[in-house]
C-alpha cells in the first residue's frame, strides 16, 4: 500500500497550471457514449476515476484512446447496455452513466452504486425523475433494470434539491427524448454547463445550464464532437489552501476566477491576499491566518462541500474560533479524527458543526485518508505541520488529484510517495 510522507513547515511558492475538472469529465465522458462517431475530450486529468469511467466505456462496446490528456471515444460499435456491478463499484458516480445509456439504447441495466464514504449517497432524485420520464425501472438485489418501450418523454420536473448527478442524468436521459423537457432547482455548478456546452456541440438543444431551470428539447441525431473540460475549481482551491497554511505564495494558472467566486472571500476573511484575472489567481498568505468566522457549505453558488476539509485545516491553525457548517453531506468530518491526531482542537457536533479553536501549529503524524477530499486535506494539513506525517490509504486521493506529490514538489514541498 502507497503511503504518502511529508515533512513540513516549508514555505509553498511558485506557479502551478490546473487540471481539468474530475466532476467535469466523468459526465462528460458518459456523455460520450450517448454521442455517435468519435468525440476527442481535452483536458482530461489521469485520474483513476477517469480510468473507472474508460473501463464503463469500453465494457459497453466503445474504442477509446488516451493521448496525454487527450481521451479519444470512438462509440460506433457501441452496443452494450448493462454496467455489472464491479465496474459501478470502483467509482460512485458512474450512475451517471443511466442516463447515457437510456439516451442510446433506451434501456439500461446498472448495479445501485451504493453509498461511499462521506454519505449514504442515494438515487431516488434519478429514479423519480426517468420514472416520470416513461422509464419503467425494476430494482433487485441492488440491480436497477431500466427499459422504456415507448422511448423515453419529455416533460417537466421539478427537484426537491438541486442535486448534481440528477441534474446532469437528467439531461443525458433527455437529449433525445420526444418533447421537451424542463428542469426546474436544477444544480448550477459549473460542471452542469460544461456538460451541456458539450452535448449542444453534439447537437443537442439545451437551454439555461448553470441556472435553476433548464431546458432541453429531444432532437433526432447525437454526433460526437470534440470539447476541452473547465479546470478544476476544487484542486484550485487546494493550492489556495496548502499556500494559506504555509505562509507561501502561489500562482494558479487555468484557474477561472468566476468559479472560484464563492470561495476566495473566505481566503480573504482568514487573511490571504488574492489578486485574480480571467484565467489566473495569486494567493499569498498572512503571517498568521486569522479564524473563519462563519462558513455554511451550500449548493453552487454558495461556499462548495468539496472544499470545506481545506477550510477545516486552515481553520485549524487560524487565530481563533471558526466555525464551519456542512449542510450537504452527512460525513464529511470524518478526516477530522485524523486532523486531531496532528494536534487540531476541533469538536463537530452532530456530523455537521465543526467549532475549530485555532493551535499555534500542527505537528506531524501518522494518519489515513478516509476519502478523497478529506485525504487532500491531511496533504495541506502535513504540509504545514511541524514534523514528518506519514499518510496512509491514500488511492482515494488519486481518484481526484493527479500526480499530488509531483504538484506540491515544485511548489517547494518535501513530498513523497513509498511502498509499504
Ligand atoms: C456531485 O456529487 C460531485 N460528484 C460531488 O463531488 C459533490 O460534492 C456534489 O456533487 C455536490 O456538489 C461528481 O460530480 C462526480 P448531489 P453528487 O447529487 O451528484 C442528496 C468529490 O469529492 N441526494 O448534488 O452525488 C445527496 O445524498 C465529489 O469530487 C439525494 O438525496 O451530489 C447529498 O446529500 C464528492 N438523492 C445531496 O443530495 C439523490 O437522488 C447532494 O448530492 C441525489 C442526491
Amino acid at each position: 500500500m502507497k503511503k504518502l510522507i511529508i515533512n513540513g513547515g516549508r514555505r509553498l511558492c511558485g506557479e502551478v497550471n490546473l487540471q481539468g475538472a474530475k466532476n467535469s469529465v466523468l459526465p462528460i465522458l458518459a456523455a460520450a457514449a450517448a454521442a455517435d462517431g468519435i468525440s476527442v475530450i481535452h483536458n482530461c486529468p489521469h485520474l483513476s476515476d477517469v480510468d473507472a469511467s474508460i473501463k464503463i466505456l469500453r465494457h459497453i462496446g466503445c474504442r477509446v484512446d488516451i493521448e496525454n490528456e487527450t481521451v479519444i471515444v470512438d462509440s460506433t460499435d457501441a452496443s452494450g447496455w448493462e454496467i455489472p456491478e464491479a465496474l459501478m463499484r470502483e467509482m460512485r458516480s458512474s450512475i451517471i452513466f443511466l442516463g447515457a445509456l437510456l439516451s442510446r439504447f433506451g434501456r439500461g441495466t446498472v448495479a445501485a452504486p451504493g453509498g461511499c464514504e462521506i454519505g449514504l449517497r442515494p438515487i431516488d432524485y434519478h429514479l423519480e425523475a426517468f420514472a416520470g420520464m416513461g422509464v419503467e425501472i425494476n430494482e433487485n438485489g441492488g440491480i436497477i433494470e431500466c427499459i422504456c418501450p415507448k422511448g423515453i418523454c419529455g416533460r417537466r420536473l421539478s427537484l426537491n434539491f438541486p442535486s448534481v448527478g440528477a441534474t446532469e442524468n437528467i439531461i443525458l436521459a433527455s437529449i433525445k427524448a420526444k418533447g421537451e423537457t424542463v428542469i426546474t432547482n436544477a444544480a448550477r455548478e459549473p460542471e452542469i454547463k460544461d456538460l451541456a456546452d458539450f452535448l449542444n456541440k453534439c447537437g443537442a438543444d439545451i437551454r439555461g445550464a448553470g441556472g435553476s431551470i433548464i431546458t432541453i428539447c429531444g432532437v433526432e441525431t447525437i454526433h460526437s464532437a470534440e470539447h476541452s473540460v473547465i479546470p478544476d475549481r476544487i484542486i484550485a482551491s487546494t493550492y489556495m489552501a496548502a499556500a494559506a497554511c504555509t505562509g507561501g505564495k502561489i500562482t494558479i494558472n487555468g484557474a477561472e476566477r468566476k468559479h472560484l467566486a464563492p470561495i476566495i472571500p473566505v481566503f480573504e476573511e482568514s487573511g490571504c491576499s488574492v489578486k485574480s484575472d480571467e484565467n489566473r489567481i495569486e494567493i499569498a498568505a498572512p503571517e498568521k491566518l486569522r479564524r473563519i468566522r462563519y462558513v455554511k457549505t451550500m449548493p453552487y453558488p454558495g461556499f462548495p462541500t468539496d472544499s470545506q476539509s481545506l477550510i477545516t485545516v486552515m481553520a485549524s491553525i487560524g487565530k481563533g474560533t471558526s466555525v464551519i457548517s456542512e449542510s450537504i453531506f452527512e460525513n464529511r468530518f470524518r478526516f477530522v479524527p485524523e486532523l486531531i491526531r496532528m494536534g487540531a482542537n476541533i469538536r463537530v457536533e452532530n456530523g455537521c458543526l465543526a467549532i475549530a479553536e485555532g493551535v499555534e501549529k500542527l505537528h506531524g503524524a501518522n494518519v489515513a485518508a478516509t476519502d478523497l477530499r478529506g485525504g487532500t486535506a491531511l496533504v495541506v494539513a502535513g504540509l504545514c505541520a511541524e514534523g514528518e506525517t506519514r499518510i496512509g490509504k491514500i488511492s482515494c486521493i488519486y481518484r481526484g488529484f493527479y500526480d499530488i506529490e509531483k504538484y506540491f514538489s515544485s511548489l517547494g514541498a518535501d513530498i513523497r510517495s513509498v511502498n509499504g
